[in-house]
């Protein structure tokens, strides 16, 4: 395969390699990512992470595992070892139901290897699209929230919510960005802090209990999130937290915004209750690990609960910002979203 480069995947000498989102930002590590048990170890760690990313990453190790010489019954059972291997993003499912046609083809190896590399050009275009359609919603002055990490670090492109953002910076409209740190791992304190940094956009890094008192005050005038699946009703699951800021802003008259492409879609689920949610291990709550050092603060036997994701109810959200352009709340007819 073609070299290739994003912010957080490589392709060099035929080898797929990652950038470890548990070491940023203190080191900036590339980590071989050669084998399904690698990659799956990888993904697990969220050292790959982000929806549209792991759906890359998994297709793009397919790819090469063919060039390498898998043969089709070896890619099958690859492809269904990757998609069982976090179970709520669905742009992991739509990325490789894509893969598994091309499996199917006569000359696969050639299909699998062009189909990858179709999607990552896909997710740079659906990531423009995004950005374009979000920041005409973003007006002068503006001081916006936002949980998670959902930029170029999470996908092939500039990024989902964060791509609106940095695009919304350049047109001179963002004052300040409130960034959630992101309990348990801490994606908005490592990751968004990091790429916000990079891009020179102004930023203050929150606690995510800090969010409605600030919104209290009138310093957030809008939240901007991303998603790991939009059910056919409309309703989101995106990183634990983000269902309480859609409360806090509905409390608060603060517009909420789900930004997502339309790999993150799935009108086979009927609603937020059909959606997979991943239970983590209980170390990520009992305290925390990174370059830094692993640190535990909770009773060594403390029983934890500790879901990945949560689910945002439609009535919640004030547009889905999609490649396709903004879905309004009057846009959900008979309870069906209505992608344009
Ligand atoms: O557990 P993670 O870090 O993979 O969760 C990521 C999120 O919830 C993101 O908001 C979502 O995947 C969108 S990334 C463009």
């Amino acid at each position: 395969m073609q070299p290739l480069q994003t912010t957080s995947l490589r392709v060099a000498d035929n080898q797929l390699f990652i950038l470890d989102q548990q070491a940023l930002p203190q080191q900036k590590q590339w980590l071989p990512a050669s084998t399904v048990e690698e990659l799956v170890g990888h993904i697990h760690a969220l050292r790959v992470r982000g929806a549209p990313l792991i759906g890359l990453s998994a297709s793009l190790l397919l790819a090469l595992l063919a060039e390498q010489g898998a043969n089709r019954d070896q890619l099958a059972q690859a492809l269904a070892t990757l998609r069982a291997s976090r179970p709520t993003a669905v742009n992991l499912m739509n990325n490789l139901d894509r893969m598994k046609q091309a499996l199917a083809q006569e000359h696969f190896v050639a299909a699998l290897s062009a189909e990858a590399l179709r999607l990552i050009e896909e997710d740079k275009a659906l990531c423009d699209n995004i950005a374009n359609a979000g920041s005409a919603l973003v007006t002068p002055g503006s001081r916006l929230l936002t949980h998670c990490n959902t930029g170029g670090l999470a996908t092939a492109g500039v990024g989902t919510a964060l791509g609106v953002i940095a695009l919304a910076h350049q047109q001179g409209n963002v004052a300040n960005v409130w960034v959630d740190e992101t309990r348990p791992l801490l994606q908005g304190g490592r990751l968004t802090a990091w790429e916000l940094g990079e891009l020179g956009v102004p930023y203050q890094l929150i606690t995510d209990s800090m969010a409605a008192s600030l919104m209290a005050k009138g310093q957030v005038d809008a939240v901007w999130v991303g998603a790991d699946r939009i059910a056919a009703n409309g309703d989101v699951a995106n990183k634990i937290g983000t269902y309480s800021l859609a409360v806090l802003a509905k409390f608060h008259n603060v517009p909420f915004y789900v930004a997502a492409p339309q790999t993150t879609l799935d009108p086979h689920c009927p609603n937020g209750d059909a959606i997979p949610i991943e239970q983590r291990a209980a170390a990520e709550v009992t305290g925390v690990a990174g370059s830094f050092g692993a640190v535990s603060w909770a009773p060594e036997n403390a029983r934890v609960y500790n879901p990945a994701f949560d689910v945002t109810p439609a009535a919640l959200i004030s547009g889905w910002v999609l490649d396709s352009g903004v879905v309004t709340p009057a846009d959900v007819v008979n309870g069906i979203f209505q992608p344009r």
